[in-house]
C-alpha cells in the first residue's frame, strides 16, 4: 500500500493552538504529515522563517513521529509533487473562510489535478482564533493564554516588547 502523504501549508506567524489541533488530527489520518511554512518575506512576518520552524518543531518535539516541518516557496502544488504528497490540508473555521479556501482549492486543482485538498475543522474552541488576532492582542499586552502554546506566548512577549 503506498503511503498517503499530506501537506499542511500556511504562514504560521505564529502557530496557534488551532493549527496544532489540525496537525494532531492530520497526523492521525495520514501516514505522513508535512507542515509546510511559506517562505514569503514580502508578507513581512513578525517571526522569521527559522523562528517559525523552530517553534513548531519544539512544540511537536518527539510526540508526532510522522510529522515533519519544512519550508517552501513558489507554487504549493509543485512543492507537494516534489514531496510525493497526494493531499493538501486546509482548516476551515467559520463560513467566512470558505470562499477564499474554495478559490484556492480549485486553483490548486486546476494547476495540479493529482493533488486533492481536504478541509478540516479545528475544535470548536478555536473557531475564532487566528495568528492575526493573537498578534493584535499580544501587541497591546493582552493575554493569549490557551490560544497559543506557552512557548509561543513567551516568544510573542519578547517580539512585541511587552512584559507582564
Ligand atoms: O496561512 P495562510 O497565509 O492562509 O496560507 C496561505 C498559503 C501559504 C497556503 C498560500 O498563500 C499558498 O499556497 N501560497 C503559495 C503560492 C501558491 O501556490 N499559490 C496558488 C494557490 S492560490
Amino acid at each position: 500500500m503506498p503511503k498517503t502523504i499530506a501537506i499542511y501549508p500556511g504562514t504560521f506567524d505564529p502557530v496557534t493552538n488551532g493549527h496544532l489541533d489540525l496537525i494532531q488530527r492530520g497526523a492521525k489520518l495520514f501516514d505522513e504529515l508535512i507542515v509546510a511554512i511559506l517562505h514569503n518575506p514580502e508578507k513581512k512576518p513578525v517571526f522569521s522563517l527559522e523562528e517559525r520552524i523552530e517553534m513548531i518543531q519544539a512544540i511537536l518535539d518527539k510526540d508526532y513521529p510522522n510529522v515533519r516541518v519544512d519550508a517552501f516557496d513558489g507554487l504549493l502544488v509543485e512543492y507537494a509533487i516534489c514531496q510525493n504528497a497526494q493531499v493538501l490540508i486546509r482548516g476551515i473555521r467559520a463560513i467566512s473562510d470558505y470562499e477564499y479556501e474554495l478559490q484556492m482549492a480549485l486553483m490548486n486543482r486546476r494547476l495540479e489535478p493529482r493533488i486533492e485538498t481536504v478541509f478540516m475543522m479545528p475544535a470548536e474552541a478555536y473557531t475564532y482564533l487566528s495568528s492575526r488576532m493573537v498578534k493584535q492582542v499580544s501587541k497591546v499586552g493582552g493575554s493569549v493564554e490557551g490560544l497559543v502554546s506557552p512557548l509561543v506566548a513567551e516568544k510573542l512577549r519578547e517580539k512585541m516588547g511587552v512584559h507582564p
